[in-house]
């Protein structure tokens, strides 16, 4: 062999043995993620399972009409059908009922409905987005029965009512004369307005949430991403009077569960209307969430990041459920950040599922999570289970699960 032939071979040997690292490495990196989507698929399978158990309890224990919002001091406390949690409950059903088969939940999830659905009437919330499309929108992916369009539709025309177009928002609270206060939770009812318009065809729906948002850009953000919970405009006007709090810390401050309601609702934004603002919005709101020197390592945050008694203060299931879930849909729109995105999502699915905040079968009134906190300022459901973490929790985990089935086909 002469001199160069003997080169050559030699460099085709080096690249071929290259080629073969390179496809060992990538198979291990597969088989790593997978792996790591299989650990958790039995978790999650096993919460789901659980959750079925939990849930029959409950289901014995609620009223006929009414709607369970807590479990405190050995009691389960319950609501009507007007309370802007009343959806959860039989959005809840509807999920596990996807993951175990369980009828006895869906027969439970529709006799909910049936007494759920004289709110599609109700103009004194902005909560109808909550309400009507975390049980009928559901509903409605399961099973496409006309009556339940026909609810949702009205749904969102009672909710389009307390759109102000001097403002540019739909109304959250209602509230003394010269008010218009309007949360940052309220990006959580824009998704119904979207659906609307896509089964009526009727584009003013999703032009009052492309405004509703708008604004709610312009005004509820500092300039670290972080949102107010509450601003008070001029109705008049529209120019902003007031930004504070009511649930949170104080005013200056990151309320957890605010900058989740955020987070999810900005990513609903961006796939609703593939306008990339949105998304850099979501990816804002979530570097404030994930940067924090106030998250703890086990991602589940305290109820503000700005508590007074942190490492002391109290820790949101609820608010660490919704990002669980929101992290999981924003990771498909951001290639670059997908991974850690799914990462984070991953490690609070995780540690939801622990002793720690998942309640032993038999225990909790029925709820799965424990540990959320609605209003610490007004003494209301602190350091308890509520009926959102627990719908976010499931919503989390199918999502979860949807993500890694799309995976494991990519991956073939
Ligand atoms: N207002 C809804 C919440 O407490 O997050």
């Amino acid at each position: 062999m002469n001199g160069n032939l003997s080169i050559i071979m030699k460099n085709i040997n080096v690249t071929i043995l290259f080629l073969f690292l390179s496809a060992l490495f990538t198979t291990c990196v597969a088989q790593k993620n997978n792996a790591s989507f299989k650990n958790l698929n039995s978790t999650i399978i096993q919460d789901f399972n659980e959750a079925d158990s939990q849930y029959r309890l409950m289901m014995k224990e609620v009223p006929a009409g009414r709607f369970p919002k807590t479990f405190e001091h050995d009691s389960l406390e319950t609501s009507g059908p007007g309370w802007w949690c009343s959806g959860f409950y039989p959005g809840s059903l509807l999920y596990i009922f996807e993951a175990t088969k369980d009828s006895s939940l869906y027969y439970e999830a529709l006799r909910k409905l049936n007494d759920l659905k004289q709110e599609q009437y109700n103009k004194t919330t902005h909560d109808l987005g909550f309400m009507m499309y975390c049980s009928f929108g559901n509903a409605y992916k399961i099973d496409s029965a006309e009556q339940y369009k026909s609810i949702l539709i009205n749904s969102a025309k009672s909710l389009a009512t307390r759109f102000n177009p001097l403002v540019g928002c739909i109304k959250s609270w209602d509230s003394k004369p010269g008010d218009f206060l309007v949360i940052i939770d309220n990006m959580m009812n824009l998704e119904l307005l979207f659906w609307a318009t896509k089964a009526t065809g009727d584009s003013s729906f999703y032009k009052i949430a492309v405004t509703h948002a708008n604004t709610t850009m312009k005004n509820h953000f500092r300039p670290d991403y972080s949102s107010y919970h509450v601003v008070n405009y001029n109705p008049v006007t529209g120019a902003v009077q007031e930004k504070r709090t009511a649930q949170g810390a104080a005013d200056s401050s990151a309320w957890a569960r605010g900058q989740a309601w955020g987070l999810y609702g900005f990513t609903v934004m961006y796939r609703e209307t593939k306008d990339k603002k949105y998304l850099e919005q979501a990816n804002h709101i979530a570097d404030f969430i994930l940067n924090n020197p106030n998250l703890p390592k086990d991602k589940i945050p305290y109820w503000d990041f700005d508590a007074p008694n942190i490492p002391h203060a109290l820790r949101d299931a609820s608010a660490a459920a919704i990002i669980a879930s929101a992290l999981l849909e924003l990771s498909k729109y951001n290639k670059a950040k997908s991974e850690s995105y799914i990462k984070v999502a991953t490690r609070i699915i995780r540690n939801l599922s622990s002793p720690e905040y998942k309640a032993a079968v038999g225990t909790n009134g029925g709820f799965l999570l424990k540990h959320s906190v609605g209003s610490l300022p007004g003494h209301s459901e602190v350091d308890v289970p509520l009926t959102y973490a627990d719908y976010y929790f499931f919503e989390a985990m199918k999502r979860y699960r949807e993500l890694e089935k799309n995976k494991s086909t990519d991956l073939k």
